[in-house]
């Protein structure tokens, strides 16, 4: 059995490590050259419990439940290079669909399309869809039912790579945490902050800080992977600090989280010292005011300093200016990669 796995681009060695330790797989990253994919070939579906028993288990549940790194869990039936709707078509019809599905069951294909194509998304869902249906009459009556199906097929084109699968996962993707019941208006999806936690390399007692940590999406997760050591969220704005409090207290870690309301660039007014600060920084683009991004991150990392004890990974677009605030401040870029984060290309620093 394979697995197509969706997750953000950019991220998908710090996935596949986290699959591979989940589960008994070989996975490739980027199958047909597609960023933000992997390919999960899962061996047996088997694991050992506490007390050493050997269980049997349902492989894309589980991943649905346990990964905090991916977005969707498909159940891979093909991928070629394709490019033409003909094509999709062709290729769909001649698949061996009825293994996969019974035909009294009703089915929906939701399509996903990235890149330059003469055609949309619609046609994508119409011509897959058509080409199941037509697949599937020969056995019966097939069923459509776009609201509420059984089965979700999920059709992809991203350039001329064409996977179709059935998505285990449903129409809300992973990232989507059931937790957020306050909406902030730049949240971080919940894979990347996990990347950041996991390029953070955190020791379980450390005490760790988002200093401008808006809805708490990162001191969220980090508290749900059960951190044992202190987490600190500051932010300027009531509101975003409130709605991270009530955040946390849907997760059910509102205990474990101290909440400052405070301006991060007076931060060693709240905090002497910290070992780890993660945070997702304020980026001209989302708050309008491009300009007073390179003063306010050269007077933060300038308080950073002042408490940091280990290590920083902040997550921003405005490359001159952090890399001017860490240069000025004494930080070494340990690491950095590109992360794709609502369209953009988002630069994610490790720093120490
Ligand atoms: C990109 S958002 C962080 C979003 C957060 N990671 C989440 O998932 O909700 C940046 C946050 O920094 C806050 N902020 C801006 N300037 C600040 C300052 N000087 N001190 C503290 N927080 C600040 C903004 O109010 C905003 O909530």
């Amino acid at each position: 059995m394979k697995l197509l796995l969706t997750t953000a681009q950019g991220i998908e060695d710090l996935a596949k490590k986290e699959v591979e330790r989940l589960i008994n797989a070989k996975v490739e990253e980027k199958p047909l050259g597609v960023e933000g994919r992997l390919l999960a070939e899962v061996k047996e579906s088997f694991y050992i419990d506490e007390k050493g028993k050997r269980r049997e288990f349902e492989i894309a549940t589980f991943l649905n439940e346990r990964s905090r790194l991916l977005h969707r869990v498909i159940l891979h039936l093909a991928s070629a290079k394709l490019s033409s709707l003909e094509e999709i078509y062709n290729f769909v019809y001649n698949l061996e669909i009825e293994r996969y599905v019974k035909v009294s069951e009703s089915f929906a294909v939701r399509p996903f399309r990235k890149g330059e194509h003469e055609f949309t998304s619609v046609d994508i869902a119409k011509t897959v869809g058509s080409a199941i249906y037509d697949r599937l009459s020969k056995y019966g009556a097939p069923k459509i039912n776009l609201n509420h199906p059984s089965v979700i097929f999920r059709a992809e084109l991203i350039d001329d790579a064409f996977f179709l699968g059935i998505d285990t996962t449903g129409d809300s993707s992973l990232h989507k945490r059931p937790w957020r019941v306050y909406d902030h208006p730049a949240h971080l999806k919940a894979s990347i902050a996990n990347a950041m936690i996991d390029l953070a390399d955190i020791d379980e007692n450390a005490s760790v800080i988002d200093p401008m940590c808006g809805s708490g999406t990162i001191l969220i997760e980090l508290a749900l992977k059960g951190h044992e050591g202190k987490i600190i969220g500051v932010e300027k704005y009531k509101k975003h600090l409130n709605g991270a409090k009530m955040n946390a207290l849907a997760a059910g870690v509102l205990n474990k989280i101290e909440f400052i309301q405070g301006d991060a660039t007076k931060l060693s007014q709240y905090v002497e010292r910290v070992d780890i600060a993660l945070s997702n920084l304020p980026y001209g683009l989302k708050i309008g005011r491009k300009s007073i991004i390179p003063k306010l991150y050269m007077k933060f990392f300038g308080e950073l300093a002042k408490i940091l004890e280990k290590k920083g990974v902040f997550l921003t677009t405005e490359k001159k200016a952090i890399e001017k605030a860490f240069e000025e401040n004494g930080f070494k870029v340990k690491h950095r990669r590109l992360v794709g984060h609502g369209g953009l290309r988002v630069h994610l620093y490790v720093v120490e």
